[in-house]
């Protein structure tokens, strides 16, 4: 019916998504009325400017499902850039109280009185915009291109305006005035309330600390001009106006920024620096991303302890890092990089400003009680040039030669590391050490300190075995020794024998325990497949009690985690269900094969369970959550990810069909089965499962597997199911990443059932018709029609017709030409895809 459609029938279906697509475009980027709103999802859209530019609405929060900022970002850049978010104010007294996260179907609404207000999803109010004149009859409210949104009333005054309510980020046009500040945020991904702060101080701008608890600020650790007016004028430069009126620039910029080609913002990170961004506004194939034209300090690290030395006064606040760790400034963009000393590892190693721990801390029982240490021996130094942790230092050795300094440390129980200044460096020609002990603070990397060596005192790593495990349970042994002892000297030679006896029998208990214990923690990792198992208790702990649903699918149900430290990763916990209770060798073979699938593009599987009925499957955490959310979401993903996207999955799928040890057929490849990680990585999750829920082990099925609109045709006929099943998935996929839409909209009538209308288009040489609206990829259309080709060769309804994974990757890299497809479908079998609807 589609392929002999009447050509008068293509224009009519133009005709309609034209008007469709305007109708939507005016929807999006006109005024906003009194009475329009917003609701909390990823289908409501937002509110865009006329050029696009910039969308104010629900801006959904990476790694925390269901929860949204109300906020402004830019709407035509893949990279997560809030400008704007609504800060709500303290709902209660407890921990998450600065937390502007909110619900899913939270909503805004347009009032007529001229405010805007953020009602939760029982209707509670969150947060209404304050009115700069108070009530006023408005005429209607707008996103404007310079990322400004404005509430106007009858008069064209502004009732209120995002400019004026600034939160870490200030663009072009926009001012600061005397009670103006930025406030940075808690951390890269959470807008929580940060620690630093930019705000106009005794005839300043200044940047200083916040005390955590108060919230009132520390002296400032840097100013950027005198005056009352801070100034980010509309071609870019950042400027202060003093007394009498002039601007002085402040961030003295060598390039003239050119706001028509690029985007300009200042942001107060999260890490204390005030940096001036720039991002292209048209991005070549390449893609963009944001760079730092200037920022200020030059040197986070080190700014801190300059102040000190300076002024003489503590009165400052630390650096960025966290305790125990080691503070060094990237150049590009005077980003610290927090990295451990030698001995030490990340507390939270998904975040690296959170501080270091030490791998061995078993102070003070280490110490004997005139403050020495227990077995010196065990120790040994690691040395680190350049490094140091200015102040704070418990005591200090001068003059001192490097080993006095290093014997000094080693003796000294609370010694954690000694700051050797180098004699032959020094003025006076004698050396000096500074003996520190924990927590260490301000700690940096600085190669003009080139006179510093730190030497951190760590256990040297064979003594480790040696180490008392736990020390209550040592003191307890101690005890039961002492007693025995005590039993020994008060009795006979006779008594002595079996005294002895005793203690070698309580010894050898004590020995055997702990030796189990040891292997009891060992035999937890499944050596042959490199794969944990769990207890179910401990995954029940680790999820919460499985209270933090991530998805749901085919096979069961998957939860959040977080696994105790040792490990210390986020994790997602698959529960599966419909699960055959006799397969339990299968489900030991299965995961083991799965357990053996390594590959840059697949879920990786990090352990399991199987504990009475309980089947459960523990993988990596994907940030970005799955491709169907990133691909049907509110904010079209670019062009250039798409397509790293496409080749990612193709990768992944031809390491299954071909280059794992045991080929694995997917069975249900399809925007959800595919995750994201932080850098947008595609990843194939779900492989190896299919195969575990299939009652019949013949290549011929009778119940089919997958989803509907991405099965092949031969499961409905009674032909072998092959690898050629996951092609055809793929293909769909394809289509479905190419064009931003899902494979069967009902709604879109002549378009419904994407693999025929794509088809169509492409056999009527109209292929922009897919990607209408979508400017990178008409641009594109070599690399456009690349794509159309190779989607339709895996769509193919003959399976021997469609080209293997690996042809597929190649095509996909160019490597290989693509050929002029076939119609994709059989005659017969239209009519039977259409019903499938
Ligand atoms: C928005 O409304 C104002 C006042 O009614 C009008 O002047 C302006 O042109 C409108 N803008 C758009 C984009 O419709
Ligand atoms: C109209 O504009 C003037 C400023 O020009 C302002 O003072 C007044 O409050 C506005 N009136 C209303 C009703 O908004
Ligand atoms: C600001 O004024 C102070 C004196 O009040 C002066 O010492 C300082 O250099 C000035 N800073 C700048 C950036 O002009
Ligand atoms: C911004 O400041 C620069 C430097 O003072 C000046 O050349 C430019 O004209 C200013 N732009 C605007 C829009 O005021
Ligand atoms: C503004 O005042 C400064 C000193 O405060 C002076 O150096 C400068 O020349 C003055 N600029 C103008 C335009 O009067
Ligand atoms: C951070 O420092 C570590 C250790 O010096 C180094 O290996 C790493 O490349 C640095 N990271 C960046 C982004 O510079």
């Amino acid at each position: 019916m589609f392929i002999s459609a009447p050509f008068h029938t293509h224009m009519l279906l133009i005709f309609f998504t034209t008007i469709l697509w305007v109708l939507a475009k005016v929807e999006a980027q006109g005024n906003v009325s009194v009475g329009d709103s917003l609701s909390a999802n990823d289908k409501n859209g937002a509110w865009q400017s006329p050029s696009g530019d910039f969308a104010f609405g629900f801006h959904s929060i990476s790694g925390e499902k269901d929860k949204f900022l109300l906020a402004i970002w830019y709407a035509k850049i893949p990279e997560r850039t809030i400008v704007w978010y609504a800060k709500i104010p303290e709902r209660t007294i407890v921990w998450f109280a600065d937390n502007p996260a909110i619900d899913r179907e939270s909503k805004v609404e347009l009032l007529p009185t001229g405010r805007l207000v953020l009602t939760d999803p029982t209707g509670k109010e969150l947060w209404r915009s304050p009115g700069i004149t108070g009530d006023a009859p408005v005429s209607h409210a707008a996103m404007l291109d310079t990322g400004n949104f404005v509430i106007v009333s009858r008069n064209s005054t502004n009732i209120w305006e995002s400019f004026k309510y600034p939160t870490d980020t200030v663009l072009p046009g926009q001012e600061l005035g005397v009670d103006g500040y930025l406030l940075s945020t808690l951390s890269e991904t959470s807008s929580g309330k940060g620690k630093y702060q930019l705000r106009f101080s005794d005839g300043s701008f200044v940047l200083n600390q916040l005390d955590v608890f108060t919230r009132k600020p520390y002296e400032d650790y840097a100013v950027l001009g005198n005056g009352s007016r801070f100034v980010f004028n509309k071609s870019g430069h950042i400027q202060i106006s003093n007394s009498n009126g002039s601007l002085v620039e402040v961030a003295p910029v060598n390039a003239v920024p050119k706001p028509e080609l690029y985007y300009y913002r200042a942001t107060l990170d999260f890490y204390g620096v005030f940096t001036l961004y720039y991002y292209p506004r048209n991005p070549g194939g390449g893609g963009g991303s944001w760079s730092a034209l200037w920022f200020t300090p030059r040197n986070i690290c080190r700014r801190f302890v300059e102040r000190r030395t300076n002024s003489g006064r503590d009165t400052f606040g630390t650096n960025p890092c966290g305790y125990n760790s080691i503070c060094e400034p990237i150049n590009a963009n005077g980003r610290p990089n927090c990295t451990c000393p030698p001995g030490f590892s990340f507390l939270d190693d998904s975040n690296q400003y959170a501080g270091c721990k030490q791998d061995y801390a078993n102070y003070p029982a280490d110490c004997n009680p005139d403050g020495s240490t227990i077995g010196e021996d065990r120790f040994e130094f690691k040395s680190m040039s350049f490094a140091d942790f200015p102040f704070g230092d418990y005591g200090v050795l001068q003059p001192a030669t490097e080993l006095e300094c290093r014997q000094s440390c080693l003796l000294d129980c609370s010694c954690a590391v000694a700051i050797l200044q180098d004699p032959t460096l020094s003025e006076d020609g004698s050396g000096t050490c500074w003996k520190k002990k924990l927590p260490l603070s301000n700690g940096l990397f600085d190669r003009d300190r080139v006179d510093r060596t730190a030497l951190f005192k760590v256990l040297k790593s064979d003594a480790s075995r040696t180490k008392p495990a736990r020390p209550n349970q040592r003191d307890e042994n101690r005890n039961q020794i002492i007693l025995i002892l005590g039993v020994l000297l008060g009795t006979s030679a006779f008594f002595n024998f079996f005294s002895l006896a005793a203690i070698a029998l309580i010894f050898f208990c004590l020995f055997r325990r702990r030796l189990h214990d040891l292997t009891g923690v060992r035999s937890r990792r499944n050596l042959e497949t490199n794969v944990q198992f769990f207890e179910y208790k401990d995954l029940e702990h680790a999820t919460n009690g499985f209270k933090e649903e991530l998805g749901r699918g085919a096979f069961g149900t998957v939860y959040k985690g977080e696994l105790p430290f040792g490990y210390g990763d986020r994790v997602a916990v698959k529960k599966l269900e419909n699960f055959a209770q006799d397969s339990e060798r299968e489900f030991k073979t299965e995961v083991k094969v799965i357990g053996q699938t390594h590959h840059k593009n697949l879920v990786r599987l990090v352990g399991y369970c199987d504990e009475g009925e309980h089947r459960l499957l523990v993988y990596e955490f994907m940030e970005n959550g799955s491709l169907s959310s990133f691909l049907f979401g509110v904010l079209r993903p670019s062009w250039q990810q798409r397509l790293q996207i496409a080749s990612g999955i193709a990768k992944g799928l031809t390491y299954l069909h071909e280059e794992c040890s045991k080929q694995i057929i997917h069975c249900d490849i399809k925007p959800q089965n595919i995750l994201l990680d932080e850098s947008l990585t595609a990843k194939i999750s779900d492989f190896g499962l299919a195969k575990l829920l299939m009652n019949n082990k013949t290549q011929t099925q009778t119940g089919i597997r997958g989803t509907k609109g991405y099965v092949a045709p031969e499961w409905f006929r009674n032909t072998p199911v092959s690898v050629k099943v996951d092609v055809y998935s793929f293909g769909v996929v394809l289509l479905e990443i190419i064009c931003c839409r899902r494979c069967v909209e009902v709604e879109m009538e002549e378009a419904a059932i994407l693999t025929e209308w794509a088809f169509q288009c492409y056999s009527a040489g109209m292929i922009e018709k897919l990607v209408e609206n979508d400017e990178e990829a008409t641009v594109d259309v070599a690399k456009l029609e690349m794509l159309l080709k190779v989607a339709i060769w895996c769509v193919q309804e003959e399976p021997m017709l469609r080209p293997s994974m690996k042809t597929v990757t190649m095509m996909l890299e160019g490597a290989v030409q693509v050929p002029n497809p076939p119609c994709p479908f059989l005659l017969e079998t239209v009519s039977m895809s259409t019903t499938l609807i």
